[in-house]
C-alpha cells in the first residue's frame, strides 16, 4: 500500500486545560517558580513562558543582580529573597531549576521534599548515581521530574521524531549530525572552563535526540574524541572539534560531528536519518527545515516556531500535560538517564582518546 504523508503533525508545544484567557494567559495551569535566573532563563525560558502565557509566580537566584529587571521585562510576579520563601508558596507546584548541574541536584532534592514537580535544566547531573537517586526519590513521593531537553521540541527534530514514531522511514539504520558552526563565542564564558564542553554540555541535546530516534533499539557502545582545531586561539581552553559515535547491537549507527571552526554564512546543524523505507533530512539552529523522502518523492513540512524559544515551552508544556494526565512526561528524568549515561560515556571515551566505552545498560 502506498505511504500517505500526514498533512498535520502535532509538533508544537502542547498544554493541558482550557487554553488562554482573554489576556492571553493560561491562568488554569499550575503556578511555576524558577530557581536560578541566569543567561538561559532570561534569553529563552522566560521568553517562551511569556509567549505561551504560562503562569510564572516567582523567581529566586542567589545573586540579586541576576533577577534585576525580570519583573518588569517578563511580568514575573515575585522576586524571592530565599529558597524557602519560594517553596512555601502553595501556588507554585512546578519548579524550573536552571542553575549549573553542581548546584542542581541538592536543589532538586529540596524541591522534592517541598512537594514540587520539577523541570531540570540539562545536563541532568554530574554522575549517574545522583541522577538515579533523584529519579527514585521523585517516584517515592509521586512527583514528576522532567529534563529541559528543549531540542526535542525544535520543530524540525519534533517533526522527525513524530514521523519515525509513525513508521514513515521504517526502521532507523543510521543517524548523522553535523555542527556547521564555530565555537568562537566560547572563550571568556563559563563554558570554557568545562573540560569537554562540546561533548558534555553542547552535544547532550544531539545525543538525547539521537537516542530518541533509536528508541527500541539496544545501544551498546559509544566512542568520542575532542580536539583543538588548528586555528583555535590560545585563549580558548576547551576543545572546539569533536565527534561522538553511537552503536547498536543490530548495527544501527549514529555519528555526531562538530567541526567547531566553520567559516560560513549558512550556519546550521544539518541532520540525516536513514531508514529501511525512507530518509529524513533537515537542519536545526540555522537553515531550519525538515524533509521526508519516501518512494522516490520528497515532502518538505511547513514549520512555525524555532528551538529558541519555542522548544522551552515544549518541555514545560509536556511536564504540565503529564501532571494533568497523571502519567510520566516524555522528557522524564527516568527517560533521560540513558541520554546522560551516553553523554558521560562519551566524555570517558574522549579521556581515553576514543576508546570504545560499553554501556552498562546496553
Ligand atoms: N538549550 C538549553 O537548554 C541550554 C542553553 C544554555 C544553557 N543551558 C544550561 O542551563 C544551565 C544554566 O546555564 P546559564 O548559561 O543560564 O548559566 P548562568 O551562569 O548564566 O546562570 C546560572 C544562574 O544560577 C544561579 N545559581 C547558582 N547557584 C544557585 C543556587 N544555589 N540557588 C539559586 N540560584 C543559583 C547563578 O547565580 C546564575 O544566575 C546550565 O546547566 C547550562 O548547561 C541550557
Amino acid at each position: 500500500m502506498a505511504y500517505s504523508v500526514p498533512t498535520q503533525l502535532p509538533y508544537q508545544p502542547r498544554f493541558p486545560g482550557a487554553g488562554a484567557n482573554e489576556a492571553g494567559l493560561r491562568a488554569d495551569l499550575p503556578g511555576i517558580g524558577i530557581i536560578g535566573c541566569g543567561n538561559i532563563v532570561k534569553s529563552a525560558h522566560l521568553k517562551a513562558y511569556v509567549k505561551y502565557g504560562l503562569p510564572v509566580i516567582g523567581v529566586y537566584d542567589i545573586s540579586a543582580e541576576a533577577t534585576r529587571g525580570v519583573k518588569e521585562q517578563f511580568g514575573v510576579r515575585q522576586i524571592y529573597d530565599s529558597l524557602d520563601a519560594l517553596f512555601e508558596n502553595p501556588e507554585i507546584q512546578v519548579v524550573d531549576i536552571a542553575t549549573h548541574p553542581e548546584a542542581r541536584i541538592p536543589l532538586m532534592q529540596r524541591a522534592l521534599q517541598a512537594g514540587k514537580h520539577i523541570l531540570a535544566q540539562k545536563p541532568l547531573a554530574l554522575d549517574m548515581g545522583a541522577a538515579r537517586e533523584v529519579v527514585a526519590e521523585a517516584a517515592r513521593r509521586g512527583l514528576q521530574v522532567a529534563v529541559n531537553q528543549n531540542g526535542r521540541w525544535a520543530p524540525p527534530w519534533r517533526v522527525a521524531t513524530l514521523l519515525i514514531e509513525q513508521g514513515a522511514i521504517g526502521e532507523v539504520l543510521a543517524i548523522t549530525h553535523l555542527y556547521d558552526i564555530s565555537f568562537n563565542w566560547i572563550p571568556g564564558t563559563h563554558f570554557d572552563r568545562l573540560e569537554h564542553f562540546a561533548i558534555y554540555d553542547y552535544s547532550v541535546h544531539w545525543i538525547d535526540i539521537t537516542r530518541c530516534w533509536l528508541e527500541g533499539q539496544r545501544i551498546t557502545g559509544v566512542r568520542a574524541v575532542d580536539y583543538r582545531t588548528p586555528h583555535q586561539p590560545d585563549h580558548g581552553k576547551t576543545p572546539w572539534g569533536m565527534w561522538v559515535e553511537i552503536t547498536c547491537d543490530d548495527g544501527a549507527h549514529a555519528m555526531i560531528r562538530g567541526v567547531g571552526c566553520s567559516q560560513t554564512r549558512h550556519r546550521g546543524h544539518p541532520f540525516w536519518i536513514h531508514g529501511t523505507e525512507g530518509t529524513l533530512r533537515g537542519s536545526v539552529l540555522g537553515n531550519d527545515y525538515v524533509e521526508l523522502e519516501r518512494d522516490g518523492v520528497s515532502y518538505r513540512f511547513d514549520l512555525a516556531g524555532q528551538w529558541f524559544p519555542d522548544g522551552f515551552a515544549g518541555t514545560m508544556g509536556e511536564l504540565l500535560c503529564a501532571i494533568a494526565e497523571k502519567r510520566e512526561p516524555y522528557n522524564s528524568a527516568r527517560h533521560n538517564l540513558l541520554s546522560l549515561e551516553l553523554t558521560l560515556a562519551a566524555c570517558d571515551s574522549a579521556n581515553a582518546h576514543g576508546a570504545l566505552v560499553k554501556l552498562v545498560s546496553g
